[in-house]
């Protein structure tokens, strides 16, 4: 059987059961397959949830091991179980026994998903080497979009070739901030049935930025909420699939606010997409950053880091003021154990570049600058060379942990 049907069990395991005679441990096992833990979206013995089963006098006993013990599908999952296998005539009794992942089991089974995701997912037209970061956060006026467009300008300064996508569809403000507010326009291209868009293209250094947004398609945002509902809902998507992007090294994705329809049309669509998670370091907004780790824990992506924003800010005199509190960064990433990228201050720069069209990393004045130019060194440190690795299946092996593979 190769790799991919062993993670893609196709086979109607039920079949395999006989109903006259009490049932071997692995015609339970073939059962229990039949108990789909939906959020997940694979079958509970495929996923490591279903362990040790034992069976006497018509009693069975599963010990199932959930991703988290409060997990909210427990008394479905409980009835999937027991409807399946009391239908077999010589089982009377489902005991279960209730247990947790230990983190390196939760991994190993979001990995698994992760990979299932990836594998149901549909074409785009980002290249399969390109890395995808998305920039979310819990709620608006964090600084998604200055993160996005000075990393962007940091990644394109060191040589990279780098798409901006818009997400903030109804709320765009990247034209504006990368000084790039031309009309988009489409050509026809070979082998495609109708015509491709073509970013608007930006020089930085020895790199380019490849940007498109709803902001270069509509006049300004009172019309772009006129809109709203109708063309504008399928404007991600379209990015996705109807953009020519060319070769890219990274994509990033400015997210709208929340944890809504646009983050799980992403995650569908394009489940290889890491999340940086932007909050500021008042606790109230860690907590609403939250949410949008959790939404990337149901969406199966991964959380490559967290970025503080607005951590302090420095008077003339040199003296630091913590405006809007400390520590939310810090206790955001090690809640979601990932690494806390950077801390950006608050200078009047970033603002003041937002407004001009010119990322403050492209002037490299300040503190705000170098980090964002230290977050963007960690991630290129961070991205293996895809070029080496596209198309080479064996590799795609290599970064599945064999937990997962050697089922
Ligand atoms: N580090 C910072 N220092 C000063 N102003 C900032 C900083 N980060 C963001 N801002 C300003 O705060 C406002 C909200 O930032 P923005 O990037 O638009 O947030 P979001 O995309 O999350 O809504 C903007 O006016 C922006 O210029
Ligand atoms: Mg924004």
């Amino acid at each position: 059987m190769s790799f991919i049907s062993v993670l893609h069990p196709t086979a109607p395991y039920t079949t395999y059961v006989s109903q006259t005679q009490a049932p071997s441990i692995n015609d339970i096992r073939s059962l229990l397959r039949a108990v789909i833990d939906p959020e997940l979206g694979d079958n509970i013995v495929d996923l490591g949830m279903a362990g040790d089963i034992t069976f006497t006098d018509g009693l069975v006993t599963v010990a199932m091991k959930l991703t988290i013990k409060g997990c909210p599908l427990r008394v479905q999952i409980r009835n999937d179980i027991e409807s399946r296998l009391l239908a077999h005539p010589a089982i009377t009794k489902v005991t279960i026994d209730w247990g947790e992942m230990t983190p390196d089991e939760r991994t190993a089974v979001m990995t698994r998903a992760r990979w299932n995701a990836k594998e149901q997912a549909s074409d785009t037209a980002v290249p399969a080497n390109t890395r995808i970061l998305a920039i979310a956060s819990g709620k608006g006026g964090v600084g998604k979009s200055s993160v996005t467009v000075n990393l962007a300008a940091a990644l394109a300064q060191a040589g990279k070739t780098v798409g901006v996508l818009d997400a903030d569809i109804w709320g765009f403000s990247i034209p504006r901030m990368l000084g790039m507010p031309d009309r988009l326009q489409a050509r026809a291209v070979d082998g495609r049935d109708k015509p491709m868009i073509v970013p608007n293209v930006r020089v930085v250094g020895s790199g380019l930025l490849k940007v498109v947004s709803t902001g270069m398609l509509v006049e300004d945002e009172s019309t772009a909420l006129m809109w709203r509902g109708l063309m504008l809902t399928k404007a991600v998507e379209q990015f996705l699939h109807d953009v020519e992007w060319g070769e890219l090294d990274y994509l990033l994705i400015d997210m709208p606010p929340g944890t809504g329809d646009v983050q799980m049309g992403l995650a569908r669509m394009l489940p290889r997409t890491d999340l940086l998670i932007v909050t500021t370091p008042a606790v109230s907004a860690q907590k609403v950053a939250i949410r949008a780790a959790d939404m990337a824990r149901r969406s199966f992506l991964r959380v490559a880091g967290v970025i503080e924003n607005m951590s302090t800010f420095e008077c003339d005199h040199g003296t630091q003021y913590a405006l809007f509190g400390t520590g939310g960064g810090q206790t955001l990433a090690d809640e979601i154990g990932v690494k806390l990228l950077g801390q950006v201050p608050i200078e009047s720069t970033v603002a003041a570049g937002g407004d001009s069209g010119e990322p403050v990393v492209l002037s490299n004045t300040g503190k705000a600058a170098g980090v964002f130019l230290a977050i963007a060194k960690r991630i290129i440190d961070d991205t293996p060379d895809m070029t080496e690795m596209s198309g080479c299946s064996a590799r795609t092996e290599d970064i599945v942990p064999v937990s997962v593979r050697s089922r």
